[in-house]
């Protein structure tokens, strides 16, 4: 008889969570990904208050409440240390300093050894090819730091720049779920991309 579920666990890299190190600094070309803290929360404010950022995305509420960037700010370092979540802000690298233009996050399930990637961007960076560079150092973050065998996102069907974002990184389209989220009353659409840890060093291979 053959044992459909082998009892034995895979040789796998265990996941590094809960997390016992600080919350790292990621940086790469004109990006720093650093936690944020409670002095970001009028700008995430500011940016999350834009119809546009809450209408493509599952947890940014519209109208924003006022407080809520602060609340939720103030919920990442549980986050972190549990190992349920890495959230980073996204900030451009600038001679006058860092500026914060968006947010970035794994969401971590430890038991299957995967994560899902979420981000948004204040509007008036878009197209700039910003979220696709924070996505590439977020892939290798989970790979290479977290130990993750799995990443996958999704974004609804009627936000393709999301899913070009992903394409772009190396993630694959791996169907469409209909109907799967209501959004302000509506049903939509949503396409689940994935890559897969030996998929990203094929990228990594094929890049270098
Ligand atoms: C989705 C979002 C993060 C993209 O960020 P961004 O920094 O503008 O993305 P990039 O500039 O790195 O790349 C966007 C890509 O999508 C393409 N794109 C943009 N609008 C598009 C459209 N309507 N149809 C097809 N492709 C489109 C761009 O041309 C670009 O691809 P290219 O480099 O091959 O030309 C940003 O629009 C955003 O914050 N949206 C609101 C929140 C959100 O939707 N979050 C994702 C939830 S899953």
């Amino acid at each position: 008889m053959t044992d459909e579920f082998p009892s034995k666990p895979q040789d796998l890299p265990q996941p590094a969570a809960p997390q016992s190190v600080p919350h790292p600094i990621l940086r790469a070309g004109r990006l720093v990904l650093r936690p944020l803290e409670s002095a970001d929360a009028p700008r995430v404010q500011e940016i999350c208050r834009d119809r546009g950022i809450a209408a493509t995305t599952r947890n940014v509420p519209h109208p924003y409440p006022e407080g809520a960037a602060l609340l939720w700010i103030e919920s990442h370092p549980e986050l972190w240390s549990s190992g349920k979540a890495a959230v980073f802000g996204i900030c451009l690298d600038e001679d006058q300093g860092a500026s914060l233009v968006g947010a970035i996050g794994l969401e971590i399930n430890p038991l299957d050894h995967h994560a899902e990637i979420g981000y948004w961007l204040s509007r008036e960076c878009w197209g700039q090819g910003i979220c696709t560079e924070a996505v590439e150092v977020i892939v290798r973050f989970g790979f290479e730091q977290l130990g993750l065998q799995r990443i996958h996102a999704i974004c609804m069907a009627s936000n393709p720049a999301s899913g070009r974002v992903l394409e772009k990184n190396g993630l694959i389209k791996e169907g469409r779920l209909r109907n799967h989220i209501r959004k302000w009353g509506v049903f939509h659409d949503v396409d689940v991309y994935g890559i897969l840890r030996r998929d990203s060093d094929l990228v990594a291979h094929r890049d270098g």
